[in-house]
């Protein structure tokens, strides 16, 4: 959880300080597909309740539809595009700058829930 929010600025003037689920993934790769990424999300948004949140986030690469699909079935709602800057070091030493486009997702807590 990154509970000041999403990095990216195009995010946090949007939805400022929304809480955000960072990272997710489930390895080995034989292991997807059984719930467990769904488990993850839902033991996040419980901790965000726990806090008093109203909402949660996070963001998918628009080069990821099956993960888009299985938040928008969780109940997640994409709100902005924003752009995922990042760099790594490759073998000889040289930075290499990456921003992956990606859209921000959020899920609003009904007042009744639990
Ligand atoms: C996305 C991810 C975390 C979902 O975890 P999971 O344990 O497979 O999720 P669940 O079993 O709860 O749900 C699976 C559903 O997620 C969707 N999905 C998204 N990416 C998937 C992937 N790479 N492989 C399989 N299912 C994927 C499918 O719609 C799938 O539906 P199905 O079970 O009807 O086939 C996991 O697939 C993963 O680690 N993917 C690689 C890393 C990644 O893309 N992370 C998301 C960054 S936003």
């Amino acid at each position: 959880m990154r509970w000041d929010g999403c990095a990216a600025p195009e995010v946090q003037e949007a939805h400022e300080d929304c809480p955000e689920v960072n990272g997710l993934g489930v390895w080995p790769e034989s292991f997807r597909s059984q719930g467990i990424g769904t488990a993850l999300i839902l033991a996040a948004e419980e901790l965000v309740r726990k806090r008093g949140g109203e909402r949660i986030g996070l963001g998918v690469d628009e080069n990821n539809p099956r993960a888009a699909a299985l938040y928008s079935r969780l109940g997640y709602d994409p709100v902005v595009p924003y752009l995922d800057r990042w760099s790594y070091q490759d073998v000889e030493g040289v930075t290499h700058e990456v921003a992956d486009a990606c859209t921000f997702m959020i899920k609003k807590f009904q007042p009744d829930s639990s």
